[in-house]
């Protein structure tokens, strides 16, 4: 199993890194444009790679697509950050050009590639790469809904005083501070609705806080973060490369599901081998569906920014 990550920064290492360290896979190639920059990445990892027990081969690559040749997996990190006060979809000026790019030669080297875009705007980089692309829907995925949920189980843990183990929920919806749409209602603590423990103050604090989370850290750090971002990206690398047939949300393109057409969104897919297996549609009261499509009014407003 190789895999290829596009960006060898802050998000693209840390992916590298979880991969590595979760053991499954043969190869991970590093290719960014800053000349020495990937390489260097790649020889300090796999310097960890005797101190955390994992076998497989990290190598890096300034700007060499021959590098990525036959990757089952690649994952598009390139691009800029935000920056604190700055919204994701501000980058699309740059993104757009640099993801076009970075999709059109990934796959001239692994035609039977299976794309993940987390470069931001996601879910309008994710549209791009359909654009630009021939590759079948099931193969092109975007990275958002995965991070975003893990980012709403923090603070529901946080909330309930609970140990995140028990607790579970999803965000799906655009993946941005208006966009996402957290489902609070179905939200649980080992099955037991989350409504049972909190009151509905506390609920909507916890899901003001989730929709923010990227921003809060972005204010923290001066950029934007990595570890969590890092292992979503693995965990959808993992789903795909071990077959584990798993369901996260992501941005896929949708076809009448959710009453959406023509627009990646994120919505819960099920991830295999072949990529997506299956879009799973959930039952949505009229309050959730409403937020989705509003959403999706968003999605399309930042995709019409696009000049393809
Ligand atoms: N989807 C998500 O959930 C999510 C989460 C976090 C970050 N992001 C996005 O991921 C992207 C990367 O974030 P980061 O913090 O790793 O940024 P970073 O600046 O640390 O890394 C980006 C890397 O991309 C490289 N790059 C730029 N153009 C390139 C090209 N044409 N080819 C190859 N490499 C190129 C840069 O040299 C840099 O090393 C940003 O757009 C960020 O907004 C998305």
């Amino acid at each position: 199993m190789k895999v290829t990550i596009v960006g060898a920064g802050a998000v693209g290492a840390s992916c590298a890194e979880y991969i590595a360290i979760k053991d499954f896979a043969s190869e991970v190639v590093l290719l960014d444009i800053k000349e020495g920059y990937a390489e260097g990445k790649a020889m300090d990892l796999m310097q960890t790679a005797s101190l955390n027990g994992f076998d497989t081969k990290i190598s890096g690559t300034t700007g060499d697509y021959s590098k990525t040749a036959n990757s089952d997996i690649a994952v598009i990190t390139s691009g800029i950050p935000r920056k604190p006060g700055m919204t994701r979809e501000e980058l699309i000026g740059i993104n757009a050009g640099i993801v076009k790019d970075v999709a059109t030669n990934l796959i001239k080297h692994s035609p039977d590639v299976i794309l993940i875009v987390v470069s931001n705007p996601m879910d309008t980089m994710t549209y791009l790469v359909h654009q630009v692309t021939d590759l079948p829907k099931e193969r092109i995925i975007g990275m958002g809904g995965a991070l975003d949920s893990a980012r709403f189980k923090y603070r529901l843990a946080e909330a309930l005083g609970a140990p995140i183990s028990d607790v579970d929920g999803m965000v799906i919806g655009g993946h941005s501070d208006t966009g996402m749409v957290p489902l609070a209602r179905h939200a649980t603590r080992n099955s037991v609705k989350v409504s049972e423990f909190l009151s509905a103050d506390r609920l909507s604090q916890v899901v003001e806080d989730t929709k923010v989370g990227g921003a809060t850290l972005t204010k923290l750090l001066g950029t934007s973060a990595w570890y969590a971002p890092g292992a979503a990206v693995s965990a959808l690398v993992q789903a795909i490369a071990c077959d584990l047939k798993k369901m996260f949300p992501c941005s896929v393109l949708l076809d009448g599901e959710y009453d959406l057409n023509d627009i990646c969104i994120g919505v819960p897919v099920i991830l295999g081998r072949n990529g997506i297996v299956k879009i799973v549609e959930i039952d949505l009261d009229k309050a959730e569906k409403a937020k989705m499509q509003e959403s999706a009014e968003g999605v399309r407003k930042t995709n019409g920014l696009l000049q393809v």
